[in-house]
């Protein structure tokens, strides 16, 4: 590890930099500044330092430092695409027939070219190291964080080797995918859980099992333990009690958002760890603070973080070991970041005076920004391309192909120590709970989202209340004679619809979350199955509810058969056409990529599920084709004959039909 970058090396360091913030942010005596580091420092070093590493299985057989080789990503390049419209599926063919004749037939079939995202990278970040990913926008560098965070979906080819402490990319992903991490750039969270839940739940779902926690220590000691940390080190704890907010719910601010964010991740203790422009919406000394944290943690916990960032001041700089340039999807520089600086005055380019090293780094490919040392205007290169063939010819690029073959020779070492050290538990690393206790843990969260936003529930409910006194004011007491009977068809009719449309609402819901619910995947705190398992839970007593509330109003202004089991079995058909509505709906939100092509489809099937309700058209009028089944995929008197048991609902038994 190169000296200068490693200023923050042990916990002292670290406190250090806590402890000078404190003075800067509060008012705090000596004496309690001192208090509050010793408990900093006694609980930091329980949670990452040594005596954890000892006592625990996990981090005996983790994973660490990644060898990338020869790593060219490839993607669709996708040119801007417009909506479509009506026209466009009537104009499909005429255009593909019309390329077909002008171009050729293997024009008209070709798919988009594929484009090269980044091209041919090497390089390795040992465990203890920590690399800086410099680039302009658009340049490439989400995405090398992105393959080496081994999220490879999206991408039309990987080709090359990535290794995780000598295993490859395809078994981390099947079997080991929480010791990999990516951090989006975005602040994924639900907005009206607390601080606290967030992070709590985080830390529920990757509370290690005994024989990785330390002796003595409870799931909850754990969690309570390992929460006051985090809190601590980022400087969140007094924003535990407040919800985490979005556009819409007032919460926390932008950077203590972002602190959760990062505090989220570093819960997961991954021991490869890719954060993509994590300081975006952090001041500056903030954006060092927490920089100097991941530096820290990289040393404490000895794994391998590399960060992208748009800007970074000097000080921040001297944090990072190791400094990759990308322009164009081009590998300009890999290598020890403090001579990133001299290769690039070697090849030709003059740092003005004041630019920070990051800054001059990235000017170098911006033929408007560079300085170039006079009488080498000639000779320096222009292209993304000329500087990587110049990078390929450099002593830097031969030392990192060194510092790779160095690394690789202690991965034998550490695949044997892996192996001795490794139970039974944890031969896979994917989910830390079991899938019931993921299921327990979301079920709990989702009842304090929904807690969380009583607003909404209770206006919904509201709502309900009333659209049942004006529906049951619609159809008060239906006649019982044969006049009533198309009515009461229609009374049951619209209590069904009306559930099942409210239900749509879910879609965007479930859109909503999705995102976050990617990025919990990617942590490995539960599968998404557990998830949509939770969310049924969930929904049972508040669709219950919601029916019970209006059906209860309009069943009886409406004057339907007054017997408890009629009541009932209306209640019972009514909860379960609405959860199964609930459930369908998420089911297309899950398999459709966007809210727009879901849209299309929920549009369909309503339709259908409306015109064959059996109520618009009586089932006995439906044309059967052959001996196929009638085509009523959902109707409300699903029991054989009508005069069944929804039957009997619209007529006491004593009709007089
Ligand atoms: N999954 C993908 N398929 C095709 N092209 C992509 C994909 N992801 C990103 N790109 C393209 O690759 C380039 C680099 O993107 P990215 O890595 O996100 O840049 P940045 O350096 O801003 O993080 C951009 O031109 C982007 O449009
Ligand atoms: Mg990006």
């Amino acid at each position: 590890m190169s000296s200068r970058a490693s200023s923050i090396k042990t916990e002292v360091d670290l406190f250090r930099v806590l402890s000078r913030r404190h003075t800067s942010a509060t008012g705090k005596s000596d004496a309690e500044l001192e208090e509050e580091r010793a408990e900093i420092e006694r609980l930091m070093s329980r949670m990452f330092g040594r005596s954890r590493q000892e006592h625990s299985e996990e981090e005996k057989t983790r994973h660490v430092g990644v060898v990338f080789r020869d790593l060219t990503v490839k993607g669709l390049g996708l040119g801007a695409a417009l909506q479509p419209s009506v026209g466009d599926i009537f104009l499909g063919l005429p255009r593909f027939l019309r390329k077909l004749f002008t171009k050729g037939p293997k024009a008209a079939t070709a798919k988009p070219a594929v484009r090269e995202l980044l091209s041919d990278f090497n390089g390795c970040i040992k465990p203890g190291e920590m690399l800086l990913v410099l680039g302009k926008p658009g340049s490439g560098c989400s995405t090398f964080l992105k393959v080496l965070g081994n999220q490879r979906f999206g991408y039309e080819d990987v080709q090359g080797d990535v290794t995780y402490g000598g295993t490859d990319a395809k078994k981390m992903a099947k079997d080991f995918r929480g010791e990999v991490l990516y951090n989006p750039e975005n602040d994924l969270h639900y907005a009206t859980l607390s601080v606290k839940q967030t992070l709590e739940f985080a830390l529920k779902t990757r509370t290690p099992g005994k024989e990785s926690r330390n002796e003595g220590e409870s799931r909850k000691d754990y969690v309570r333990e390992f929460l006051r940390v985090v809190t601590k080190l980022f400087w969140i704890e007094h924003t535990l009690g407040t919800k985490v907010g979005n556009e819409f719910v007032r919460g926390v601010s932008g950077g203590e958002k972002k602190r959760v964010s990062i505090a989220e991740a570093m819960i997961t203790r991954a021991s490869v760890q890719m954060w993509d422009n994590s300081t975006r919406g952090l001041d500056a000394s903030t954006a060092l603070e927490y920089v100097q944290s991941i530096r820290s943690l990289t040393n404490m916990a000895h794994v391998s973080t590399a960060v992208a960032l748009y800007q970074a001041g000097e000080t921040l700089y001297e944090c990072f070991d190791k400094v990759l340039l990308i322009d164009e999807g081009k590998c300009l520089y890999f290598g020890a970041a403090e001579k990133a600086k001299e290769y690039f005055q070697h090849l030709g380019f003059d740092c003005p005076d004041r630019w920070t090293t990051a800054d001059f780094l990235t000017s170098v490919s911006d033929e408007h920004e560079r300085s170039i040392r006079k009488g080498w205007e000639q000779r320096i290169p222009r292209s993304a391309e000329q500087f990587a063939e110049a990078y390929k010819k450099s002593a830097a690029y031969q030392q990192n192909l060194e510092d790779m073959r160095e690394f690789e020779t202690h991965l034998e070492e550490q695949r044997r120590e892996r192996l001795a050290n490794t139970s039974k538990k944890n031969q896979k690393k994917n989910y830390t709970l079991p899938f019931h206790q993921q299921v327990w843990a979301c079920t709990q969260r989702q009842f304090l989202i929904v807690y969380g936003d009583k607003a909404s529930l209770i206006g919904k409910w509201g709502g309900i209340v009333f659209q049942g006194l004006i529906v049951g004011s619609l159809f008060y007491n239906l006649p019982k004679t044969s006049q009533g009977a198309f009515t009461r068809g229609g009374v049951l009719f619209f209590v069904l619809l009306f559930n099942a449309l409210l239900a749509l609402a879910e879609m965007t819901a479930a859109f909503a979350s999705k995102p976050i619910l990617l990025k919990h995947k990617s942590f490995s705190f539960y599968r998404p199955a557990a998830y949509a398992v939770a969310q049924t839970v969930v929904d049972i007593p508040l669709v219950f509810t919601q029916v019970v509330i209006f059906d209860l109003i309009i069943y009886f202004m409406a004057g339907l058969g007054r017997t408890p089991s009629q009541f009932f079995i209306s209640i019972l058909f009514l909860w379960i056409v609405t959860m199964t509505m609930y459930a369908f709906f998420r089911g297309i939100a899950a398999v459709c990529k966007s809210l727009d092509s879901a849209t299309r489809v929920t549009g369909f099937a309503i339709q259908a599920l409306v015109v064959y309700t059996g109520y618009l058209i009586p089932p006995t009028k439906m044309v059967s084709t052959g001996g196929a089944p009638r085509a009523h995929l959902l109707t409300y008197h699903s029991i054989p004959g009508s005069s069944g048991s929804c039957g009997s609902i619209l007529f006491n038994t004593d009709s007089r039909l």
